[in-house]
C-alpha cells in the first residue's frame, strides 16, 4: 500500500484493492469479536497446558491433569463389576424366590442381569422378550410345560429338556404313525377327538372312536381329560395354546411323527449365579406361578 486513501462518502480508509472501480473499506473488526478471538487463544494455550493435546511421536502431551476418558471408563467398568459380583455372590445364598422377592434390589439386579443373559443365550430359540415361536415355548405366559414356579424353571435351565445332560428332563411322545403303533384311521380319529376336546368343531362319529384310542394311548400322558401333566412336560390340548400348530394338519403331523423338541442344559456353560438370575427373569416374565 503505497499511501492512505479515503473513501469520501464515507470517510474510511480503503485497503488499497479495487475490484471493477468498487474498493474495499477497510473498517476495523468488531470489538466483541476481538474479544472473543483473544479469550479463544488464550483457551486453548491453557487447555494444552492442563489437558491431553497434541499427538507426538511417543504418545502424546498428557497435560498437567493427566486427564484420561480411557481410564475414566475403565474405572467405571470396574467398579460395575465388583458392584456386580457382590450382588451376584448374594444370589448363589438365596434358597428361593420369596427370599428374593423380599429383597427389591436383588431382584431389580437379577432380572436386569437375566435378561442380558436370557439376550446372549436363550433368544434365539424363546425370542427377545421370550415370547416363543413355534416349537419353542413361549416363557412370557402362564402356560407351562414343565411348571413355572421358580424351582421348575431352574431345573428346566440346569438340565434341558431331552438334552445331553445325565439329569436332563425326559419323555418322549411315541411317533404314532411312523411306528405303526396306531393305523391311519385311528389317527384320524384321535385328532378329531383332540379337535373336540379343544373346543373346536369335529366329527363327532370319528371323535368318539378317537376318545376311546385316547384313552387307552394318551391319557397316561396328557390326563383323561387332556389337560396334561407338568411332571411328565405334556402340554395341556385344552387351552387352545400350542407348541407346533392346533389345526388338523399340525395335529395329525405331532402324533404321526413325534416332536421331542430340545433344550440344551446350561450346567457348565453358565455359572450358577447366572442360572438363579435367569430363573428370576424368566419368572417375572408373567407367567411364574
Ligand atoms: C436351541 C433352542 C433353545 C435354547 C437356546 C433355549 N431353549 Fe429353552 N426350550 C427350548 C425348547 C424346544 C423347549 C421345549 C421343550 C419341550 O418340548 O418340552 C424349551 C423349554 C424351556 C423352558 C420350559 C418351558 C415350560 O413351559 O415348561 C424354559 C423355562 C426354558 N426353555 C428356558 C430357557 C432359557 C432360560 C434359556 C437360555 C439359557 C433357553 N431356554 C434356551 C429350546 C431352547
Ligand atoms: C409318553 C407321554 C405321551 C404320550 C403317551 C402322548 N403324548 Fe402327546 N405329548 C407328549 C409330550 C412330552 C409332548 C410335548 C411336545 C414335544 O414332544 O416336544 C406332547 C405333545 C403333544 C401334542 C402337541 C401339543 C402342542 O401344544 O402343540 C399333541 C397334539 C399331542 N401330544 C397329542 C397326543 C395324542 C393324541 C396322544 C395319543 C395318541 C399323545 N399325545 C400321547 C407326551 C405324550
Amino acid at each position: 500500500m503505497a499511501h492512505k486513501e479515503i473513501d469520501a462518502p464515507t470517510g474510511v480508509e480503503t485497503t488499497g484493492h479495487s475490484w471493477d472501480g468498487i474498493k474495499e473499506l477497510n473498517n476495523p473488526l468488531p470489538r466483541w469479536w476481538v474479544i472473543v478471538f483473544w479469550i479463544s487463544v488464550i483457551w486453548s494455550i491453557a487447555y494444552w497446558v492442563f489437558m491431553p493435546s497434541w499427538p507426538g511421536l511417543t504418545g502424546y502431551l498428557k497435560g498437567t491433569r493427566n486427564h484420561s476418558e480411557r481410564a475414566n471408563v475403565e474405572k467405571a467398568v470396574a467398579d460395575l463389576q465388583a458392584a456386580r459380583s457382590d450382588q451376584m455372590k448374594r444370589l448363589l445364598s438365596v434358597s428361593s424366590v420369596s427370599e428374593i422377592e423380599n429383597d427389591p434390589d436383588l431382584q431389580l439386579f437379577a432380572i436386569t442381569a437375566g435378561k442380558s443373559i436370557f439376550g446372549d443365550n436363550c433368544a434365539t430359540c424363546h425370542g427377545a422378550g421370550g415370547q416363543g415361536n413355534v416349537g419353542f415355548p413361549n416363557l412370557a405366559d402362564d402356560d407351562w410345560l414343565w411348571g413355572g414356579a421358580l424351582g421348575d424353571i431352574q431345573t428346566t435351565i440346569h438340565y434341558g429338556i431331552r438334552s445331553d445332560h445325565p439329569q436332563t428332563r425326559l419323555n418322549q411322545m411315541l411317533a404314532y404313525g411312523e411306528s405303526g403303533a396306531l393305523s391311519g384311521e385311528q389317527i384320524s380319529d384321535v385328532v378329531e377327538h383332540v379337535m373336540t376336546i379343544s373346543g373346536r368343531e369335529a366329527n363327532a362319529a370319528a371323535a368318539a372312536r378317537g376318545a376311546a384310542v385316547f384313552e387307552v394311548q394318551c391319557a397316561s400322558c396328557h390326563g383323561a381329560d387332556g389337560k396334561g401333566n407338568k411332571a411328565l412336560g405334556a402340554p395341556n390340548l385344552t387351552d387352545g395354546i400350542w407348541l407346533y400348530g392346533g389345526e388338523r394338519t399340525d395335529i395329525q403331523q405331532t402324533i404321526y411323527s413325534g416332536r421331542g423338541g430340545v433344550m440344551p442344559a446350561w450346567t457348565g456353560r453358565l455359572s450358577e449365579e447366572q442360572m438363579t438370575a435367569l430363573a428370576v427373569y424368566v419368572h417375572s416374565l408373567g407367567g411364574g406361578e
